[in-house]
C-alpha cells in the first residue's frame, strides 16, 4: 500500500473534531426534528426538507453519533422524532422505489434499534429490506438502482449499492431468515463481476442486457464513462470491507485493497481528491471531501480483519486523511443551518455525464455523516450502524 509522510489526527484532535461536530449538530437540532436535512448545503448552509430523498438518513446519523459521544437525552429525543418519520416513509412508501434504502435505514432505524432497542425502528429498518430486496432483478442477478422495475434506460445497478447491502446482512441477523444475505451474495458477485476495472478503479453504473448479460458501464454523476468518479471510488472501497465484515469472503477482501491502491494513485498531495479522479493536483476543479471521509471509514474497519502490519497502515492513513479533512475542510462558523465538512461535491455537469448539478463545493449530508463516523471511530470501539 502507497504511504505518505503527512501528519496524523492524534486521539486528542480527534476528540476534539468530534466534539465540535457534536456542538454543531446541537445548533441544527431545531432545524431538523420535524423536517429532514436536505442533501447537500447551498452556500454553506442545508435548507429543510420533507423526508422524500435517498440521503435523508445521514442527518439522523450524526444525531444518534452525537448521543453516543454526549449521552445527551436531547439528541436521543430528536433521533426518535425521526425515526417516526422514518417508520411512516417505509409504511406509506413514500419515495422508497428505489435501492438506497440502506443509505436512509442504517443510520436512522438500525442505529436506533441498536441504541435503543426500538421496536419500532427495527420493524421499519426489517420493512426497508424488504422493500430492497422487491428490487432484486433475476434477470442479471442484480438490484435495480432506480426506476421503474424491468424499464431498459433504468436496467442498472450501481457501485452506490454496496453500501446498501448491510442493511441485509443485519435484517437477516435479525430475522433469522437466510434470503437477506441470498441477495446480497447474488448483488455483490455481480458488482465484483462488472464494477471493478481491472486496474482497481470502478464504473459509476453499470447496464445488464435483458437476458441478464453484462452490457456496459456508463456514468452519472462522474465526468464521464471511463473515468474515475471519486465517490463510487469511495464506495467501493468502503463497500468491499463491510461485506467482507458480514461474510469473510476473501474475494471481498481482495476488492477492498485493489480499489483503495487504485484510489492512492489518484490522490493529490492533501489527501482529499478531486471530485473526479480523472483530475489531479493542479487542476481547476472542485474536490470531494465526503470520498476522503468515506475512505477513512472503510480504512478503520478493514484494520480489524488484516494482519498487523496492513492495518496499521490502514490506520494511519486513516489518521493522515483525517488531519486533512479536519485542519483543512471542517466548517468553523458554527451556524444555524451549516454543515460539518466543506468542498463536497454531489453531482457536478460535464459534457459527458447525465446528472443533474447540485451541491457543487458545498457541504453534503453523507459527508458530514461519514466525517463524524470516522473520528467516532478513533475515539471508541464504535458498534457500527451499517
Ligand atoms: N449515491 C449517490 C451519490 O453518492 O451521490
Amino acid at each position: 500500500m502507497k504511504t505518505y509522510d503527512l501528519p496524523q489526527l492524534t486521539d486528542a484532535a480527534a476528540a476534539a473534531a468530534l466534539d465540535a461536530a457534536c456542538r454543531q449538530v446541537r445548533v441544527n437540532l431545531p432545524l431538523y426534528t420535524h423536517r429532514c436535512q436536505n442533501h447537500s448545503s447551498v452556500g454553506g448552509i442545508y435548507p429543510a426538507c420533507d423526508n422524500v430523498q435517498w440521503t435523508c438518513g445521514f442527518w439522523p446519523g450524526e444525531v444518534w453519533l452525537a448521543y453516543e459521544r454526549t449521552g445527551d437525552d436531547a439528541f436521543r429525543t430528536a433521533a426518535l422524532t425521526l425515526v417516526d418519520s422514518f417508520a411512516e416513509r417505509i409504511d406509506k412508501k413514500i419515495e422508497v422505489d428505489h435501492h438506497d434504502m440502506g443509505f436512509l435505514y442504517s443510520p436512522s432505524c438500525v442505529a436506533a434499534y441498536k441504541l435503543t432497542g426500538s421496536e419500532k425502528a427495527r420493524a421499519a429498518a426489517v420493512k426497508a429490506a424488504d422493500q430492497l430486496l422487491s428490487r432484486f432483478q433475476e434477470k442479471g442477478q442484480f438490484i435495480q438502482a432506480w426506476g421503474a422495475m424491468g424499464a431498459p434506460e433504468n436496467y442498472r445497478y450501481i457501485i452506490d449499492c454496496l453500501l446498501n447491502l448491510p442493511l441485509l446482512y443485519w435484517a437477516g441477523e435479525t430475522t433469522g431468515d437466510a434470503k437477506y444475505a441470498d441477495i446480497a451474495h447474488r448483488h455483490i458477485t455481480t458488482c465484483l463481476a462488472n464494477s471493478f476495472r481491472p486496474d482497481g478503479s470502478t464504473y459509476h453504473t453499470f447496464f445488464m442486457n435483458p437476458d441478464g448479460t453484462p452490457s456496459h458501464g456508463a456514468t452519472c454523476q462522474g465526468y464521464r464513462d471511463d473515468s474515475f468518479w471519486a465517490r463510487g471510488q469511495a464506495w467501493g472501497v468502503y463497500g468491499s470491507i463491510l461485506s467482507y465484515r458480514y461474510t469473510k469472503n476473501p474475494q471481498y477482501l481482495d476488492t477492498f485493497r485493489k480499489a483503495l491502491d487504485f484510489y492512492l494513485t489518484r490522490l493529490p498531495e492533501d489527501l482529499v481528491p478531486y471530485w473526479d479522479m480523472i483530475f489531479t493536483t493542479g487542476d481547476e476543479e472542485p474536490r470531494d471531501s465526503s470520498s476522503a471521509a468515506i475512505v477513512a471509514c472503510g480504512l478503520l474497519e478493514a484494520a480489524k480483519f488484516l494482519p498487523e502490519a496492513e492495518a496499521d497502515a490502514c490506520t494511519t492513513l486513516a489518521r493522515q486523511m483525517l488531519a486533512s479533512l479536519a485542519g483543512h475542510y471542517a466548517v468553523t462558523d458554527q451556524v444555524p443551518g451549516a454543515g460539518l465538512l466543506a468542498h463536497g461535491t454531489y453531482s457536478k455537469k460535464s459534457p459527458y455525464n447525465t446528472c443533474t448539478p447540485e451541491g457543487v463545493d458545498e457541504c453534503t449530508s453523507w459527508g458530514d455523516y461519514f466525517y463524524m463516523e470516522a473520528l467516532t471511530r478513533l475515539t471508541k470501539d464504535w458498534q457500527l450502524y451499517w
